[in-house]
């Protein structure tokens, strides 16, 4: 989940290890990460450039002075592009020369030009991996805060057995989920919400027309439940007021179990004037049912009609409190989504919008992915697609930068 749209730039040296990668690239991209090869001379004698292009998507970098390949994408670019630069594998010569400080290739240079966090992933024979040269140069990485993963042990392909085997793709994908997710958790931790109180709506209502009938929407909670989280981790002290929702309560967080958008009304009306932050992220019926009968309706008639009424808007009423929070709304659109989330900040006079596209199948409503773009009176921010929980950690921080300017 946390490796979506990620941007790894992965570096391939000279080893017998180099022929995972075709597997490790393929791995990475299933996990929604967006994958460019550069190879070294070494790396090339082991699988060829023809195969990681086949896998990543990408043509494959090989050369530092190729002027095609600096027309189209530079080494500096290439640098500035990574999220995260994984050389795997990563061999004795290549960590001598990383350790040394080298930019006679192309791989070498990016390493030297990027600001993303490199990872190396060892791979060689057991008794060079415990050289003193190796284990002196790997002591001078891991200082400069070099993050390495491996190597494992094991049979070799020499026939020695000991340290020195690259990581399996899998692991490496695992380690490289796990270093993103930290990442984002951290980033989190950073933010100063000690001392606030956020209220956060989350998940659908429930407009009954009969004991056993109702009308809802396909929210299932997972975006609000994420934005408490993330806001909780950062600090904050949470209330989510929950429509009907198959989640757990986030660690940290208190829960309010509402069913109709009246009563989550209700409850968001008790709780805002002394929030700092609202952010109306449930999807709340815009209408219910006039009379709700006592008794299930029998089936007689081939038509029947329901007549509704408009619900009070819970974002609009806590926008109009004398002493608000800063207020956060959501937009749930299906065409035109720009438009219709400016008029909605505009109408109903809110801090922010997040807009997010609910036509398409890969987010919005019921999915674990969604991308927002949030806009506030003076500008706005796209927060592009990924996980749910990464996307809220993102959004807490684009609210936490807007508070502290405000
Ligand atoms: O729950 P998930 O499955 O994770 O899906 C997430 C989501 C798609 C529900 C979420 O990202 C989202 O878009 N939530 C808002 C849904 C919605 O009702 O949008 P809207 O454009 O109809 O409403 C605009 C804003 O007014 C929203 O902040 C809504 O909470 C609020 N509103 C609407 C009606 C009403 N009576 N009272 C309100 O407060």
């Amino acid at each position: 989940m946390f490796l979506q749209n990620k941007n790894i730039l992965l570096g391939v040296t000279g080893g017998i290890a180099a022929y995972k990668t075709a597997e490790l690239v393929r791995r990475l991209k299933e996990q929604g990460a967006n994958v460019r090869v550069v190879m070294t001379k070494g790396g090339k004698a082991f699988i060829t450039p023809l195969t990681l292009q086949a896998v990543s998507g990408n043509p494959v970098a090989d050369s530092l002075l190729d002027p095609a390949a600096e027309a189209a994408m530079g080494h500096i670019e290439l640098a500035k592009w990574a999220d995260l630069v994984l050389i795997a594998p990563a061999s004795a010569n290549t960590l001598a020369r990383l350790a040394g400080g080298f930019a006679d290739d192309l791989l070498a240079t990016i390493c030297l030009a990027t600001a993303a966090p490199l990872a190396i992933a060892p791979a060689m024979n057991q008794q060079m991996w415990h050289a003193l040269p190796t284990q002196d140069n790997m002591a001078t990485l891991r200082k400069r805060n070099v993050i390495v993963w491996g190597p494992g042990a094991g049979e070799q392909a020499c026939g020695d057995v000991g340290y020195g085997r690259m990581l399996e793709p899998l692991q490496l994908v695992g380690l490289a989920k796990e270093y993103f997710q930290q990442t984002a958790e951290n980033e989190a931790k950073n933010l100063p919400l000690d001392n606030q109180h956020w209220v956060v709506t989350a998940g659908p209502t429930r407009e009954a027309i009969d004991p056993v009938r109702y009308i809802s929407n396909h929210s299932s909670g997972k975006m609000g439940y994420a934005i408490a989280d993330a806001a909780a981790k950062a600090g904050a002290k949470v209330t989510i007021i929950s429509g009907p929702v198959n989640l757990p309560t986030p660690n940290h967080c208190d829960r309010v179990n509402v069913q109709s958008a009246q009563q989550m009304h209700a409850m968001a009306m008790g709780l805002a004037p002394k929030a700092d932050v609202f952010v109306a992220c449930a999807a709340v019926a815009d209408y219910r049912v006039r009379d709700v009968v006592d008794q299930k309706i029998k089936k007689s008639a081939d038509t029947m009609q329901i007549e509704l009424v408009k619900n009070p808007d819970i974002v609009a009423d806590v926008a109009a409190l004398t002493d608000r929070p800063f207020t956060v709304g959501f937009a749930a659109e299906t065409q035109d989504v720009e438009h219709y989330a400016k008029g909605k900040l505009a109408r109903k006079n809110l801090d922010m919008i997040a807009a997010n596209n609910v036509a398409l199948q890969t987010q919005g409503f019921n999915s674990d992915d969604n991308a927002l773009t949030v806009y506030w009176p003076e500008g706005s921010k796209e927060l592009p697609l990924t996980n749910k929980k990464a996307l809220a950690v993102d959004l807490v921080k684009t609210i936490a930068d807007k508070l502290m300017t405000k």
